[in-house]
């Protein structure tokens, strides 16, 4: 049984990678913006409150967390939550106010989120996820969701920076991309259910090493380009 922290659970991608973990007996803590309204309920899921854009909120964060974990050690901690925002047309798309949630949410959320939880996190053997996107790759550019696709350009170099930081302490750090998946972001079209995208990413952390830190691959365990 493994220990899980897991921000943006409340719904879509996180909250099945949640009610995933726990129903194959791991412990899961999910951090999401309004505990009382997370779907978790009955899941046997405990919530702590987290928006990973208020520095107040981290701040309160660390205390909740010393007295759920009890001086356990935490195994895997997913950076999930995301948003996508400004993907309207050139030249009006995306507006400062966007570019500025994205990359608060997308990046520095990914960053204070691990920095937060790096004090708990096991050493060694602790392994950290971020999940980012095949539109942050930057031998993929076609184009277009200016500010998702910078911030998850950025999100991924944030993790592969942690993996190398991290990697004398013994813990390994990854970068995910869920696959196109059916929720609120990635539509009702979208290719991927959100189980078979989060057993595949649980999965795929379960694999995650100190021989593949720094990892830049789909839910499915495919290479994706830097
Ligand atoms: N769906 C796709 O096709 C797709 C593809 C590539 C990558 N991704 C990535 O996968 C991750 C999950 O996406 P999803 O499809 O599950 O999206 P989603 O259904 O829109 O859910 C996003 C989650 O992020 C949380 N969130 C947003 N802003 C937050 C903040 N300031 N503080 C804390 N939590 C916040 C939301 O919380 P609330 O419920 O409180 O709003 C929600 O739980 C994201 O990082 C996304 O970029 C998704």
């Amino acid at each position: 049984m493994s220990l899980i922290v897991i921000t943006g659970a409340a719904r879509g991608i996180g909250l099945e990678m949640a009610r995933q973990a726990r129903a194959r007996g791991d412990e899961v803590l999910a951090l999401v913006r309004d505990p009382a309204a997370a779907a978790l309920a009955g899941t046997g899921v405990q919530a702590l409150p987290l928006d990973v854009t208020d520095p107040d909120a981290f701040a309160a964060l660390a205390p909740k967390l010393e007295q759920a974990l009890a001086g356990r050690r935490v195994d895997l901690a997913v950076c999930n939550a995301g948003v996508l925002l400004g993907r309207g047309a050139l030249p009006s798309a995306p507006t400062p106010a966007q570019w500025a949630e994205s990359f608060a949410v997308n990046v520095a959320g990914v960053f204070l989120t691990a920095t937060t939880l790096l004090p708990f996190l096991a050493r060694p053997g602790g392994r950290l996820a971020v999940i980012g996107s095949a539109m942050g790759s930057q031998a993929r550019a076609p184009g277009g969701s200016y500010a998702y696709r910078a911030s998850k350009a950025a999100a991924l170099n944030v993790a592969r920076n942690l993996a190398a930081d991290l990697r004398a302490e013994g813990i390994a750090v990854g970068c995910w991309h869920p696959g196109w998946v059916q929720t609120d972001m990635g539509g009702a079209s979208a290719e991927v259910a959100p189980a078979a995208s989060a057993a595949g990413l649980l999965a795929r952390f379960d694999a995650l090493t100190m021989e593949t830190t720094g990892v830049f691959e789909d839910w499915q365990g495919a290479p994706i380009p830097f």
